[in-house]
């Protein structure tokens, strides 16, 4: 599989994964080529990369952290509990517990731990995806962070249900008060009071109301809706807020499209001393994966490999398979693809992504230089910070055409 940018599909490649709403019906099929109809059906739905079936490159699969089924219950579940709470005004607190509880099972019983997009979501029915993927991204966090099962249980529950009242604002309210980048409407304001309330009625314990109260709280006293300060903040809260935001930002919703997850990383770390909690923000960029399976990357040396899989906590030394290299400016193709390490090729560093379109993503030097402190390797830190010092990178920042391989 090889992540293809939605533009540069053509009609008969084919799916390797199928695109589902929120309910789990299905909207394209995997493995059906696709024609003009299907990708402008797929653009609609705002979907920016899709993982496409490529000769050659078939041992390469999304990282999943959680079995696609688990995952299509966990939004069916928050799409009946927002249906609830408008209708009643309560939340059943059995329901969301199972519900935790399912995921924390399959989550440890995977072993994956990677803070990775999933490039098949879709623009519709965001929040019961956002509740879904809050809930992993929490759970993936708190876990590196140490939390025993107990708290990890009550980390996840508050992240599941930290926009539960939204469920109690009008949809139209939701779409135009813009909640995450913009300055939220006062209407939007209201849902981590709301949130809260549906929770203390359900009985959940006190500290799952108080931290989803606190959600889009900020360190530095301004966020809301009580502009507490970080001493005042709970654990938990901190956790949700920072994956609360990488999950919207790398969303697609129905009026922008979704940022790269280097773009929300810078996003992230340009709040670093603000909105987020220094020590937890050091885990998170542990934990994303900012280069899931099957994109296209530029490695130092002028290859061109596709990532086949992340090794654990260094986000940015994946293991990859080579696909071509550039040679003046020209793609090369190989035809005996190998596997590169990174892990273990401290001279190759990852300069940039390649779109199919045939541009290179840059990955900024700001970007990589925030990162550093993500890396215990000592001799890899001053590797990269030679890299950019040389300022090496630069001569990446011109468009190359690239052929699809797959294209006959
Ligand atoms: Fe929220």
């Amino acid at each position: 599989m090889i992540r293809i940018d939605i533009n540069r599909l053509s009609d008969g490649q084919k799916l390797n994964s199928p695109v589902l709403d929120s309910r789990g019906r299905l909207l394209i099929g995997e493995g059906i080529p696709l024609n003009s109809q299907m990708v402008k059906h797929l653009k609609e739905l705002g979907l920016q990369f899709i993982p496409i079936e490529v000769s050659g490159y078939e041992d390469i699969n999304q990282l999943e952290v959680i079995s696609r089924k688990v995952e299509m219950f966990m939004k069916k579940e928050a799409n009946e509990i927002f249906k609830a709470a408008r209708k009643t005004a309560m939340i059943n607190p059995e329901r969301i517990i199972n519900a935790v509880d399912y995921v924390m099972n399959d989550m440890l019983a995977k072993g994956k731990t990677g803070i990775v997009v999933d490039d098949l979501r879709t623009n519709k029915d965001f929040i019961f995806d956002h509740l879904t993927r809050v809930c992993i991204y929490s759970g993936i966090l708190g876990t590196a962070l140490g939390l025993n099962d107990l708290r990890l249980r009550t980390l996840m529950i508050t992240a599941y249900l930290h926009d539960v009242g939204l469920a109690l604002i009008d949809d139209e309210d939701i779409l135009s008060g813009s909640y995450v980048t913009d300055k939220p409407s006062y209407k939007i304001q209201e849902h981590p009071k709301l949130g809260r309330d549906l929770c203390a009625r359900a009985g959940f314990p006190s500290i799952i109301s108080r931290s989803l109260y606190q959600h889009h709280e900020r360190i530095d006293g301004k966020g809301y809706p009580r502009g507490l300060l970080e001493k005042d903040i709970t654990l938990y809260a901190k956790i949700i807020s920072v994956v609360n935001v990488y999950d919207a930002l790398t969303s697609p919703l129905p009026k922008r499209k979704p940022y790269l997850p280097n773009e929300a990383l810078e996003f992230i770390m340009a709040l670093s001393n603000s909105a987020f909690d220094k020590d937890i923000l050091k885990v998170f960029l542990k934990k994303v994966v900012p280069y899931p399976p099957g994109t296209l990357v530029l490695l130092s040396d002028n290859q061109i490999c596709v990532v086949k899989d992340c090794n654990n906590d260094l986000p940015l030394r994946p293991i990859l398979k080579t696909y071509a290299y550039l040679d003046g400016g020209q793609v090369k193709y190989i035809d005996n693809p190998s596997t590169v390490d990174l892990k273990n090729n401290l001279n190759l560093t990852i300069v940039g992504q390649v779109d199919s379109a045939g541009k290179i993503i840059d990955y900024e030097t700001s970007s990589i230089s925030s990162n550093l402190e993500n890396i215990d390797d000592e001799e890899l830190k001053n590797d990269i910070t030679k890299k950019i010092s040389n300022k090496k990178i630069v001569r990446f920042k011109r468009s190359v055409k690239l052929i699809d391989k797959s294209k006959p």
